[in-house]
């Protein structure tokens, strides 16, 4: 199975290497045979190539069964051009390899359930799941940067657009993903102000009648979301989200589960799919050895899951990943009293040990 390894800026190198620590062992246990191929993408790429994509990159990625990516950007490329910058790389791998659907999973393990910032019993039952559309919106519309008019007043403006057969396709995987889990889908959108929330509430409407009438289906403004997020996040099962709803929520929810280091997600279209933790780069901690790699090794375990059609494997990790917070071992961003602080590698050592 071909894997590309996009470790990125930052962190990115540390916590690939952790993952790919624990994807030998689980290729050791099952009999897989994994063929990994590193390239460059992000600030690293752009020094080493003047490209944040460079063409290799996206040879690669095409050619693999599935794409891991550590994180991109940093505060070295803040003055590179926009359409240089870092982030610019993420959008366009995106946008090439068709990954119209972002999978961000939040389940609070109660091995770590008392860092959350909630009181442990508002978060306790949390298990949801965030579908966030990932090559549409304002991320894609027109993009006017900054400019000054004939009267001398400076502008800039971006446009949110979507199309019928994006949201429909979007939505149809909300369903089809809460079919699996308690059925209930919650469409977040901003109807009382945007034109094409409102769109996007009639054709979730529609698909939810004409195709998944069983399951439950609620519209909630995006504002109210936000609040609901942190008075009852119980209340969720799957949230479906527009392209930059969905990156602000995410953030937010993210923090339910203790550290955002935990996090995974999953970027999925028609052809080959892309796995990355959903934190950044962590600039200030790249190559101190103190990031937590967990995020990545479970985004490792969906790629498993999703691309490579390794359901046992995956299980496999998760499991392991909980073992080792049972038995005390924490990074840095999780240590506590009578804890066991470990570094990124021996994290990701500790993980591969328990996939025996
Ligand atoms: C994310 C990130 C990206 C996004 C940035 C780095 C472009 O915040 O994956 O959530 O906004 O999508
Ligand atoms: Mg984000």
């Amino acid at each position: 199975m071909k894997i590309t390894l996009l470790p990125g800026d930052g962190i990115g190198p540390e916590i690939i290497d952790a993952a790919v620590e624990v994807l030998n062992a689980v290729a050791e246990k099952h009999g897989l045979a994994f063929a990994y191929d590193h390239q460059l993408i992000g600030g690293a790429a752009f020094d080493a190539t003047g490209s944040p994509l460079p063409e290799a990159t996206v040879k690669s990625a095409l050619q693999a069964d599935a794409v891991l990516l550590g994180a991109v950007g940093g505060p070295k490329w803040d003055d590179v051009a926009p359409a240089l910058r870092p982030e610019k790389a993420l959008l366009g791998i995106r946008k090439v390899l068709g990954l119209y659907c972002n999978l961000r999973p939040i389940r609070v393990s109660r091995f770590v359930s008392h860092l959350s910032p909630l009181k442990k019993e508002r978060v306790e039952n949390v298990d949801l799941l965030i579908v966030r559309e990932l090559t549409g919106g304002i991320y894609f519309g027109a993009h006017k940067e900054a400019a000054t008019d004939e009267n001398g007043v400076e502008s800039a403006s971006d446009i949110e657009i979507y199309s019928r057969p994006e949201v429909e396709r979007i939505a149809r995987f909300a369903f089809e993903a809460a079919k699996g889990r308690r059925g209930k889908v919650t469409s977040i959108d901003k109807a009382n102000v945007l034109a094409s929330s409102r769109m996007w509430r009639k054709i979730t409407a529609e698909v939810h009648q004409k195709f998944y009438p069983e399951l439950e289906l609620n519209n909630l403004y995006v504002d109210n979301c936000a609040m609901q997020l942190v008075l009852n996040p119980g209340q969720f099962d799957v949230v479906l989200t527009n392209n930059i709803f969905g990156d602000i929520l995410s953030d937010e929810a993210s923090v339910l589960a203790g550290s955002i280091g935990l996090l995974p997600s999953a970027s999925l279209g028609d052809g080959t799919g892309m796995y990355e933790p959903i934190h950044g780069s962590a600039p200030d901690i790249a190559g101190l050895g103190t990031a937590n790699p967990l995020g990545t090794i479970l985004s490792a375990a969906m790629m498993l899951r999703y691309s490579l059609k390794q359901e046992e494997a995956a299980a496999d990790v998760e499991a392991a990943v909980e073992k080792v917070l049972k038995k005390g071992f924490r990074t840095a961003d999780l240590a506590g009293s009578g804890l066991t602080v470990v570094s990124t590698s021996e994290m990701g050592r500790l993980v591969a040990r328990e996939i025996v």
